[in-house]
Parts: structure tokens; C-alpha cells; sequence
């Protein structure tokens, strides 16, 4: 992808309640910011998060139907001239296939300092094997799940005092804070 003085037009895929999506929305509207957000595509029709798009009037698509969610969206990207796409609490795996044939980028943050903890349930098990810190990463999407290379991550101390729902708590507010400064270091390091 060409380097451009223009914002990036990007979508963001949610799922579920959307702050990852709530504090893209924030940091796109600032002046320095390198993204344009242009679509929110949801596969829950009932995704809590799509209302912060609604707020924002950004364009919002509920594709609830598995079997052609990927080619319903590679539609939407297209018509949308998307140049970026973020995964921001989005709970589907998405295909080889449509990887390639987006071709352009695309980021995803997960709730763990990977390459620790793939997949699901990762502050379970970060608990549960006494880990001194838990933490979310900012990664490239491939083929391969959560195994992408990594653009920003940062740590928090697990307390012996904080179950899953702390930790949770904690860890989300680290996502909020460095998905757009990942964003920021992907699109100036292109
Ligand atoms: C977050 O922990 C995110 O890392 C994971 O889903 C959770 C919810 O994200 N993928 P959000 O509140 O829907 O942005």
C-alpha cells in the first residue's frame, strides 16, 4: 500500500460491546490521527458496540449469515475503497482466502502479551499459571490464528488479589490505550 498524505479509509470488524471500537472512533477524530473510520461491520446483529458507529454516523453492516459473511464483506471493502481493516473484539476467525484477497492490511488486538496465550480464556490462564503479568498485543492478521507479527503490546502486574474480571478490567484499559498508538506506528513505519 502506497505511502499517502491522506487518512487511511478503514473498517473495523466488532462482535460484541465495541470499547475497542468506542476509542478508535475517539482517536479518529483527532487531527493527527492516520485513520479514517468508514465502516463497522458487525457478524452479531445485536453487537452493543454498534452504537458508538451510530453515533458517529458511520456506516454500520450486520452480517449475521456465516456462509457468506467474507464475501458480503470483501464487497463492502471494496465499494468502501478500504485500506485498512481493524478487529476490534470481532469473534470470527476469518479465512485464508480472504486475506488474500483483500491484500491489504489488517490489524487485530488480542488480550494477551503474545505469543503467550493464542485463542481464548487467556486471562484464565494466565491465573491460573501464577503469571507475574498479563497484558494485550496489538498483531498483523494471517493465516495462522494470533500468530501474526506483533506491532505494540504492553504489560500489567497481576495482583494477587485479581481474579479474571480485574484482570479483565485491566487489561481492557490497555487496549484502549495502545490500539490507536499501534495504528500510529503501523501506518508510519509502511
Ligand atoms: C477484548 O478483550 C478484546 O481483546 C477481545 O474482545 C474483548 C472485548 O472487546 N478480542 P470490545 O469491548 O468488544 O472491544
Amino acid at each position: 500500500m502506497e505511502k499517502y498524505p491522506g487518512k487511511k479509509n478503514t473498517a473495523v470488524f466488532i462482535s460484541g460491546k465495541g470499547s475497542n471500537l468506542k476509542s478508535l472512533i475517539k482517536y479518529s477524530k483527532k487531527k493527527k490521527s492516520l485513520i479514517k473510520i468508514i465502516l463497522v461491520i458487525s457478524n452479531n446483529p445485536d453487537a452493543e458496540g454498534l452504537k458508538y458507529a451510530s453515533r458517529s454516523k458511520i456506516k454500520i453492516y450486520r452480517i449475521n449469515n456465516k456462509s457468506n459473511f467474507e464475501n458480503k464483506s470483501l464487497k463492502l471493502l471494496k465499494k468502501y475503497n478500504t485500506d485498512l481493516i481493524c478487529l476490534a473484539g470481532f469473534m470470527k476467525i476469518l479465512s485464508g482466502n480472504f486475506i488474500k484477497q483483500f491484500s491489504k492490511p489488517i490489524l487485530n488486538i488480542h488480550p494477551s502479551l503474545l505469543p503467550k496465550y493464542k485463542g481464548l480464556n487467556t486471562h484464565e490462564r494466565a491465573i491460573k499459571n501464577k503469571d507475574r503479568f498479563a497484558g494485550a498485543s496489538i498483531h498483523k492478521v494471517t493465516e495462522k490464528l494470533d500468530s501474526g507479527k506483533v506491532i505494540l503490546q504492553k504489560k500489567v502486574k497481576i495482583l494477587k488479589t485479581d481474579d479474571v474480571r480485574s484482570l479483565k478490567k485491566k487489561v481492557l484499559k490497555i487496549e484502549h490505550e495502545i490500539y490507536p498508538k499501534a495504528i500510529n506506528k503501523f501506518l508510519t513505519n509502511l
